[in-house]
């Protein structure tokens, strides 16, 4: 055969995947190939395979007999807007896309390249795990990914997309990546299968409870974001980069957009009449953004928390909202670990955070003490702490007690900290902080209810303001509602050029 009709051969045999029949089952499963998913991800045209004459390494179990060029990943780079991504999207019809030693080199590969040219990773998995036939050589690849994936965490951004099985230590990726979609139905992720919960814990759960999509994107918080089917997750994949720079040495893409100084009136009505009615902090993100620019992670998981990617007159932000219409936005050790972990990723990718407080305070009880609220919500706290990006607040109504802190606060580093007029910034409710500071005089009051009221009343025109906090100059300013949006847009341009120092060490220690 002449060199070059044996070139379109093997051309041809590459497209061929694991063939006909397999590609056939993938489909029939509601599943894309690894190629289909590549070419809807990518700008048209725009990926360059590397890697595709690979061919496994085995030799144990008549797999030497069984090849398949690219060893069931197909590797490369692409664009996606415009910027580079490097990719791999592992391929089901080739030995259940299992992870070989060649498998796993041709993803270290284009890690290697990602890293050394800081552009983000992302990782396509639909894999049956280690490739049995090939013990050990396949438990070493993985814990090359899991090395680089350490390396390149805060340096690129990596995103994981879990498409079908992904099982065993093979999570463990994902896992230390930055983002991780699942797709509803199809995908699913455990450490250890429903077989292995039945011989152990004599539980019988199916894998759609045990490790799916909505398991993961409401009850572990292990997934991020959730798509109903393959295309729509890829789609999403693109709109989360159109948020990021391509390493942490750039900053975000900012999009064109009119000089927007627009007030909404809207906002100066929006609060309801008694501060202990709920109200949907979605509404305020919305009405301050640009439109539909907001783009919620974890949305069905820690609810009493909003992350949220957005746009203020094209400049993306990371938002992180206390949310009143679920358990009173009180911070718990979910919430505070949803947003300890995108306050870090903004802050590792130079996005500017946005603050909106309405907190009661942290959720009392056995349960959250017993299951560690105290180093949970140190979580938090120190990642705002670290934070050396852009840092703005608004308070719309309640800061209460160490919430106050935690929640971006003056004190640890915000820059601009703004509070509308019906903020509440104190210790403690007013009707718990009278009854411990006036405890006497009420006890000896001829109307201890009415004394209560007046010692409520007191508190409340005291502490239970935005003033004292001004006064102090712990808030920057008390503003009109309906300017938070100008005033947000105006302190983030002022912060453009923020550089802030800190101390020299290795790294810290935030309490996991
Ligand atoms: C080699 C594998 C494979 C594997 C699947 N295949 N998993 N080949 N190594 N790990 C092959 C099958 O032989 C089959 O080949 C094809 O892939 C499709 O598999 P099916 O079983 O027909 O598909 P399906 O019914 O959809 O089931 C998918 C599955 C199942 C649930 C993933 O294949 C499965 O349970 N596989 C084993 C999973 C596993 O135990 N892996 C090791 C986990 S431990 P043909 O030729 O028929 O197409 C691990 C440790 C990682 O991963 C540690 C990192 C630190």
């Amino acid at each position: 055969m002449k060199p070059m009709d044996k070139l379109s051969q093997k051309r041809e045999q590459i497209q061929e995947l694991g063939g006909l029949k397999r590609i056939e089952s993938q489909h029939l499963k509601g599943k894309l190939t690894a190629r289909e998913r590549l070419e809807l991800l990518l700008d048209a045209g725009s990926f360059e395979e590397i890697g595709a004459f690979v061919v496994h390494r085995g030799t144990d179990f008549g797999i030497e007999k069984e090849q398949y060029l690219g060893d069931g990943v197909v590797t490369g780079y692409g664009t996606i807007h415009g910027r580079l991504v490097y990719l791999f999207s592992q391929d089901f019809t080739v030995f259940g896309g299992s992870l070989s030693e060649t498998h796993a080199q041709k993803i270290c590969k284009i890690m290697d390249l990602a890293m050394k040219n800081g552009a983000p990773v992302i990782g396509l998995n639909d894999s049956g795990g280690a490739r049995i036939q090939e013990g050990v050589m396949s438990l070493g690849g993985y814990a090359d990914i899991f090395y680089r994936n350490t390396l390149a965490s805060g340096f690129i951004p990596q995103i994981s997309v879990v498409m079908g099985p992904c099982a065993g230590g093979a999570v463990y990726s994902p896992a230390i990546t930055d983002f991780i979609f699942m797709v509803e139905d199809t995908s699913y992720m455990f450490v250890t299968g429903p077989n292995v919960v039945k011989t152990v814990t004599h539980e019988e759960v199916s894998s759609e409870t045990l490790g799916g999509a909505s398991t993961h994107s409401s009850i572990s918080g292990v997934a991020h974001f959730v798509a109903p089917n393959e295309v729509n997750c890829l789609n999403q994949i693109r709109k989360l980069l159109s948020y990021l720079p391509q390493n942490c040495e750039e900053k975000p893409v900012v999009q064109a957009y009119r000089e927007d100084i627009r007030e909404i009136k809207a906002l100066d009505t929006f609060m309801p009449e008694s501060p202990n009615q709920p109200y949907d902090m979605r509404e305020i993100i919305e009405a301050i953004v640009d439109e539909d620019s907001s783009f919620e992670v974890h949305r069905n998981w820690a609810e009493n928390i909003i992350c949220s990617f957005a746009r203020i007159a094209g400049m993306p932000i990371g938002i992180v909202a206390n949310q009143p219409n679920v358990m009173a936005g009180v911070l718990d050790i979910n919430s505070s670990r949803k947003a300890a972990r995108f306050v870090r990723f903004c802050d590792s990718f130079n996005i500017p955070l946005v603050t909106l407080v309405d907190v009661p305070g942290f959720l009392p009880g056995k349960d959250q003490e017993w299951n560690g609220i105290i180093s949970n919500g140190a979580k938090l706290l120190y990642a705002f702490c670290e934070a050396t990006v852009p840092k703005i607040t608004v308070i719309t109504r309640k800061a209460y007690g160490g919430a106050y802190d935690v929640m971006n606060s003056k004190h640890i580093g915000a820059d601009m900290n703004f509070a509308w007029p019906m903020s509440e910034i104190a210790v403690m409710g007013a009707k718990g902080a009278a009854e411990i500071i006036f405890k006497n005089e009420i006890k000896a009051s001829s109307d201890p209810e009415q004394t209560l009221l007046q010692k409520e009343q007191l508190y409340l025109e005291t502490f239970a303001n935005p003033y004292k906090a001004a006064a102090n100059g712990f808030v920057d300013e008390v503003i009109y509602p309906r300017e938070t949006r100008i005033k947000i847009y105006r302190a983030l341009k002022m912060l453009q050029t923020k550089v802030q120092q800190t101390p020299k060490k290795k790294h810290g220690n935030i309490p996991l």
